[in-house]
């Protein structure tokens, strides 16, 4: 497990070509870009949780031949000339991983502003896909536009997030227990620790649900909350009949988290790693235009759902989630869906240990599941790509970086048909690939410079 997680990986800045087998799709033409911590040693230095490794980028290049490539971006440390600093264009300390791009190509992100003139604040903040003529040569970050700001329950304790929702008309924050100390994150420093261990889950507090106007860029009043719970990921979310229908990955508890630390990492870890808390796909439905004479106890949801939203006496509203499965996590949908009613979520499967060993397509609507595993593999994220001439959900392909248990057998890009999740070739390259943690495909018509 130590080569998996601990074990400082290798650059191949040179392309690879890779051995393919069975059939690439014609038209899939473009670049798979993925992301995960990759070095954890950096001369006598040594990280202590996984998740704060350097990031180590790598790529498959799909155009006539199928190429790798894997290069290191300490981005967390010294931004290069191409990376971004959001702190020099938006008073953020973090920001999240997972942004949304509109269909202009306007990136909507959030991050959190902290003890600033006082206040500690949740930004959502807009970078345009373009700058307006005069501004040429500028770059995008300098017309950020700050969109709205949430204050935060607490000053000095933060929530922590990894991502948010969006619907046609609303942003989705989540603001959950599992919170940032920013006392111990001043002086982590000088203690000689990392910032993942100045985040602290409180399981009496509650989950407060908060949605912003995207018109207004006004918050809605109400106020929802949910029991408390620690998620990363959003899966997707929509409007339906005047409700925000919302879908995320959630826990119970932070096990997931203290897992990462590499002491855990050992070589029993397979064994020995079990989380306390299963992931579960959690939907939310949550009515914004209900009966304000409705009975207290009585459930507002008047959409066919489990969910259930009870308005109590004080006036708050609290909301409970439909199971739609559990054990998936690292969950990615057709992207043309984002923000729309959906069907379908594709998903590692991790059960109750985090390494995943199957890869999920799950149907939201009717609750079927279809995997695929093999023997000794690990895959990872499964992103999948639209074919430009499809007209259903899941018309395209899904692509997963699968590591094999045995260091010596080569780790291979899978290429699944999305709609029966059958395999259509694989691509094996004989180099020592990291695991990651997210990815994203540009077709080639957006790849403004060569990349060979
Ligand atoms: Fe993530």
């Amino acid at each position: 497990m130590d080569t998996l997680y601990g074990r400082n990986k290798q650059e191949h800045p040179e392309p690879i070509k890779a051995e393919v087998q069975g059939q690439v799709p014609t038209w899939l033409q473009g670049m798979l870009l993925r992301n995960g911590p990759g070095m954890h040693t950096i001369g006598d230095s040594k990280y202590n949780h996984w998740f704060d490794g350097l990031a180590l980028l790598h790529s498959f290049t799909f155009k006539n031949v199928l190429k790798f490539r894997a290069v290191v971006s300490p981005a967390q440390h010294k931004p290069s000339s191409g990376q971004v600093d959001y702190n020099k264009y938006v008073s953020v300390n973090v920001a999240t991983s997972h942004p949304h791009y509109d269909s202009a190509g306007n990136v909507l992100n959030m991050g959190t502003s902290i003890v600033d003139k006082g206040k500690t604040k949740y930004l959502l903040f807009k970078i345009p896909s373009s700058v307006p003529e005069q501004g040429k040569k500028k770059s995008c970050f300098k017309q950020l536009e700050v969109v709205c700001s949430i204050p935060s329950q607490s000053l000095l304790h933060p929530s922590y997030y990894h991502s948010f929702g969006i619907t046609e008309n609303y942003i989705v924050f989540i603001e959950q227990p599992f919170r940032l100390d920013i006392l111990k994150m001043a002086t982590a420093y000088m203690r000689g620790v990392t910032w993942a261990s100045c985040l602290a889950f409180n399981k009496d507090d509650k989950t407060w649900f908060h949605f912003i106007d995207r018109r207004t860029k006004k918050e809605v009043p109400t106020k929802f909350y949910t029991d408390a719970l620690v998620f990363f990921h959003h899966v997707n979310a929509y409007e339906e009949d005047g409700h925000i229908v919302f879908d995320i990955i959630a826990y119970t508890d932070n096990s997931l988290y203290d897992m990462f630390y590499l002491k855990n990492l050992n070589k029993d870890f397979e064994k020995n790693a079990k989380l306390t808390s299963i992931p579960t796909c959690r939907r939310f439905v949550v009515p914004l235009q209900y009966d304000k004479d409705a009975v207290v106890g009585s459930n507002l949801v008047t959409i066919p759902s489990t969910a259930t939203t009870v308005k109590e006496k004080d006036g708050t509203i609290y909301c409970q989630p439909e199971i739609l499965c559990e054990g998936i996590e690292l969950p990615r949908i057709n992207y043309d869906y984002n923000g729309k009613k959906y069907k379908y979520v594709f998903a590692t499967q991790v059960q109750w240990s985090p390494v995943p060993t199957e890869i999920a397509k799950f149907n939201t609507q009717t609750k079927e599941m279809l995997l695929w595993r093999e023997d000794d593999c690990w895959p990872s994220e499964p992103v999948f790509v639209p074919n430009p001439d499809g007209k259903e959900e899941d018309d395209g392909v899904v692509l997963t970086c699968v590591l094999k248990s045995d260091p010596q057998d080569s780790p291979f890009l899978l290429i699944l048909d999305a709609k029966t999740f059958t395999e259509l070739g694989r691509a094996v390259v004989n180099v020592d690939m990291h695991m990651d943690l997210h990815g994203i495909f540009i077709p080639q018509q957006d790849m403004k410079t060569e990349t060979e």
